[in-house]
């Protein structure tokens, strides 16, 4: 019987819920599959703020450091009334998130983006867009660009003025590629680098070492794609896609628009992976705060990153499976939380979405 230490940090809004069903489904797993997993609970985000008065400490660095993979919620408040805003910006709770992302050196962000069959219904596509469905991987490049480059906010004469900075050296574009391009060569061999090369000068750099790396993979076919193109090919097309390669924010972006076609963002799953075995796993949602508490949040993202966990960190690919298993037959079963909800399905919350998905493992 292995035994695996796991960090955990619920976070913020629907965070903790969505968190506990994640955790009681990977419990099942265990218990069928022979591993136990033992817990560590951390705090980041606005939790943190309120315990230490900062988003990221080095205590949980260190703790998440010391683990095997780390599972996350969601970390955020509410901008207009939480008083974790009223705070300067490297004080807030997307810092501590943007912070462990970086001590972690977690560079390479896995957002997978499938429709469902049993889903269809929630797809906001027509249905011969629809066709076959669709099934791509975003690889989203998590710990460079404007994300990290110099920024500040001055007035010059009277004038307020912000500058953000987009920095990329080759060494960082070239070690996401290769992940893309590993990626893709057990997929289907397909790799659109997207960029905005038209206009931007580390997109122009960004293309050439793609190039260079795809000289490695003679055996996947790389496509680039500008960033305006790839937001409408999106809808217009999703089949056409396999592996999306791109930089921090054209990633935050498209992965949003890619969950949104797959019929909720509540699905999607995501995967932050340094060089090692070694990842961070949490929805590509956010904390949702209007919801929370409220027992309505879809967990499915959750128990999604935490399969991922179980594959990429853990190397307990059965187990992983039968998580994924267990997700489709509940929508198969013809359950679904209120974000994927058409008529003719039977609603549930979050803890008994949980459940469900459970008692299938
Ligand atoms: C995401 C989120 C974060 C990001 C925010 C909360 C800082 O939108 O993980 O996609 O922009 O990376
Ligand atoms: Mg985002």
């Amino acid at each position: 019987m292995s035994n695996h230490r796991i960090a955990v940090i619920p976070g913020d809004g629907i965070g903790p819920e969505i968190v506990a069903e994640a955790r009681k489904v990977l419990d099942a797993a265990g218990k069928k599959f022979g591993f136990t997993l033992e817990y560590q609970e951390l705090l980041m985000g606005g939790a943190s703020i309120d315990a230490y008065g900062v988003p990221l400490t080095e205590e949980t660095i260190r703790a998440a450091k010391d683990s095997e993979a780390v599972l996350m919620g969601s970390i955020g408040g509410d901008a207009k009334t939480s008083p974790w805003y009223k705070l300067e910006p490297q004080k807030r709770p997307e810092a501590g998130l943007l912070g462990i992302r970086k001590a972690l050196n977690l560079f390479a962000n896995l957002r997978p983006a499938y429709l469902y069959e049993e889903l269809k219904g929630a797809c906001p596509l027509r249905e011969d867009i629809i066709g076959d469905g669709f099934d791509m991987m975003i690889m989203r490049e998590l710990t460079g660009g404007l994300y990290f480059g110099e920024r500040k906010t001055v007035e010059e004469n009277g004038v307020r003025k912000a500058i953000d900075t987009l920095t990329y050296d080759e060494n960082e574009i070239r070690r996401i590629a290769k992940r893309g391009f590993d990626i893709a060569r057990k997929r289907r061999k397909k790799v659109t680098s997207v960029d905005k090369a038209n206009v931007l000068d580390s997109s122009r750099l960004w293309r050439a070492v793609v190039e260079e790396v795809h000289a490695e993979y003679p055996d996947v076919e790389l496509e680039h794609m500008l960033v305006d193109n790839c937001a409408m090919q999106l809808v217009r097309d999703p089949k056409q896609f396999d592996v999306i390669l791109t930089e921090n924010m054209f990633g935050d972006i498209l992965s949003d628009e890619a969950s949104m076609v797959t019929g909720s963002i509540g699905m999607l799953a995501s995967a932050s992976l340094n060089e090692t075995k070694f990842g961070l796993y949490e929805p590509s949602h956010g904390s949702a705060p209007d919801i929370a508490g409220k027992d309505i949040a879809n967990p499915i993202a959750t128990i999604l990153s935490a399969a991922m966990m179980l594959r990429f960190s853990l190397d307990l690919d059965e187990a992983a499976d039968a998580i994924e298993r267990a997700v489709k037959q509940v929508l198969k079963d013809g359950y679904r939380t209120g974000d994927i909800l058409s008529e003719g399905f039977t609603k549930v919350g979050c803890r008994q979405m949980g459940d469900l998905i459970r008692d299938r493992v």
